[in-house]
């Protein structure tokens, strides 16, 4: 289970005091967007190579923009260790991906909420994880939309089927109230601005959100365990 808090909520003055508050993270998510793919406007890649030169963590780059094709290589050149991108705005999202694995980046491939998995499921073997969207992207602190969680489910059994190593990484809402329903559906990966940027210690938050994460993945496996009959792991419920 790995937690990846987006910094978009925080002030940009202070950045890096905000990326040192989240000593326990497993990534800086860092949400990159357009004005085009998405009605609003964050940083680009001159910030992103600052942050770079000010932290070790792991930087998780989510660019909500147009012609990804174009920029997302610049973002695996500036040291991102993982560049996802959306299959909505990618014109050749294979070679993109192919693209940024040379570069040495982990590929991720990001779904808005209504955009169905078949959009995707071709590719996973391009991929090194995959992000749904459960609020439309563009602003932190919307309302976590759970109808996405039956395509988070369906994403885990091609997952599992496929015997890939791919990360399923859910992003909007995601919060004390909302992480259990997202592993139940077979996240390992979340994405959490509001929920750990607005609590009185942002660190703290990381850690709990990991541990009810850990908690529900725990008894979600042992349910698998005794019902699974073909020995593979078993799947999420429906
Ligand atoms: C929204 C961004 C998210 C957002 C998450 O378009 O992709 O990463 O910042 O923020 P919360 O957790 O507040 O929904
Ligand atoms: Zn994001």
């Amino acid at each position: 289970m790995r937690i990846t808090p987006s910094i978009l909520n925080t002030d940009f003055t202070r950045l890096g005091e905000a990326i040192a508050s989240i000593e326990s993270a497993d990534a800086v998510h860092i949400d990159v967007m357009d004005n085009h793919f998405v009605p609003n406007l964050t940083i680009g890649l001159p910030v992103v190579s600052s942050i770079r030169a000010a932290t070790t963590h792991m930087l998780d780059i989510h660019l909500m923009i147009e012609d990804p094709d174009q920029w997302a290589p610049g973002y695996a050149e500036a040291g991102a260790e993982s560049v996802t991108f959306h299959v909505e705005a990618a014109k050749a999202p294979v070679r993109l991906a192919r693209e940024l694995r040379r570069l040495g980046a982990r590929v991720g491939i990001g779904l808005n909420p209504a955009t169905p998995v078949e959009a995707v499921a071709q590719i996973l073997p391009e991929v090194d994880s995959v992000l749904v969207m459960s609020v439309e992207p563009g602003f932190g602190g919307q309302g976590f939309l759970d109808l996405v969680l039956p395509k988070v489910t369906q994403l885990r059994r091609l997952i599992s089927q496929s015997g890939l190593s791919i990360w399923l990484q859910m992003d909007g809402g995601v919060s004390m109230e909302t992480i259990e329903r997202c592993v139940q559906a077979g996240a390992d990966t979340f994405v959490a601005g509001s929920a750990v940027f607005r609590s009185d210690d942002p660190d703290r938050m990381v850690q709990s959100l990991r541990r009810a994460a850990e908690s529900t993945a725990a008894s979600r496996d042992q349910v698998f365990a005794t019902t699974d009959s073909n020995g593979d792991g078993g799947d999420p419920p429906r």
